[in-house]
């Protein structure tokens, strides 16, 4: 089996503000040696409570942010610490999606023209109306019409925001996915819905997928192999069964013990 995914000693830091000139500068260790791998076509659950470095992983994942050591490589090619023009043919290979739609969609722009924009940088070639043919194909395949192309963000109901920035993710294709929290903000029932839309266009696109979340529930539904995380580092990892089954660290048994039966 090859990874799609290998991280190397990861650490990630962020400064405080400075109390005076002075002042030693102070910094927030958010992610602090990580260090682990995504099988192709694999699901990775990621759990732990809020603050212990999710987001700040997601964010190094896919590049948005640059880690002060270690490495992001995507099949084995590095890609954390590359100029912007170097990371452009990852870029496409590579989506997130957030707990907040509003993180992804532009709240003054069209839906259509939001979905358009990741597909015009990846295939500039495409004319008009093979980069429509796209959008909509793609916009019915998240079970919404070609009517919302010209509707802005703030016309849909969460859920439909959500699968809107699925529809704007999946649009060049990408072979990894990093979901960070993408069904905490909805209702329970909407939740399944959006879950089993990502499962489905997993398969369809032949996803790889880091799936970000605090809920232990859905993390051990969804997940091949789970990692829990604590103050920026891995206190336990392992495939999902037997690690919610047998969790050995203290710290895994507590999340596991807190959880709501179901
Ligand atoms: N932009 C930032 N500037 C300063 N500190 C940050 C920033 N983003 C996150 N942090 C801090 O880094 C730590 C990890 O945060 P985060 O990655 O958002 O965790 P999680 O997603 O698990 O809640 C927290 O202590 C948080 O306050
Ligand atoms: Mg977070």
């Amino acid at each position: 089996m090859s990874a799609i995914l290998d991280v190397v000693d990861l650490h990630h830091r962020y400064p405080l503000p400075r109390d005076g000139i002075f002042a030693q500068r102070q910094y927030v260790q958010a992610v602090e040696g990580l260090s682990f791998a995504l099988e192709e076509g694999k699901i990775l659950g990621i759990v732990g409570e809020s603050g212990s470095g999710k987001s700040t992983l997601a964010r190094l994942l896919v590049a948005l942010e640059t880690p002060q050591r270690g490495e992001v490589r995507f099949r084995g090619e590095r890609i954390s610490g590359l100029r912007e023009a170097r990371l452009r043919p990852f870029r496409r290979q590579i989506q997130m999606i957030f707990q907040d739609p509003f993180g992804s969609l532009d709240p003054r722009m069209r839906i259509g023209a939001s979905i358009a924009e990741p597909l015009g940088v990846a295939e500039p070639g495409l004319d008009v109306a093979g980069r429509r043919r796209r959008i909509v194909a793609m916009l019915e395949r998240v079970g919404l019409g070609e009517g919302a192309m010209m509707r802005y963000p703030h016309q849909f109901s969460g859920g439909q925001r959500q699968r809107i920035a699925i529809a704007r993710a999946l649009i060049t294709h990408p072979k990894l996915l990093v979901a960070d929290e993408p069904v905490s903000a909805l209702d329970v029932s909407v939740q399944a819905q959006i879950l089993n839309l990502l499962l489905d266009l997993k398969l369809e696109f032949g996803l790889s997928l880091v799936f970000i979340s605090h809920d232990l529930g859905i993390v051990r539904y969804l997940s091949d192999r789970v990692i829990v995380m604590q103050h920026g580092k891995v206190v336990e990892e392992g495939e999902s069964e037997a690690l919610f089954s047998r969790p050995a660290a203290a710290y895994t048994k507590t999340l596991i013990a807190a959880m709501p039966r179901l």
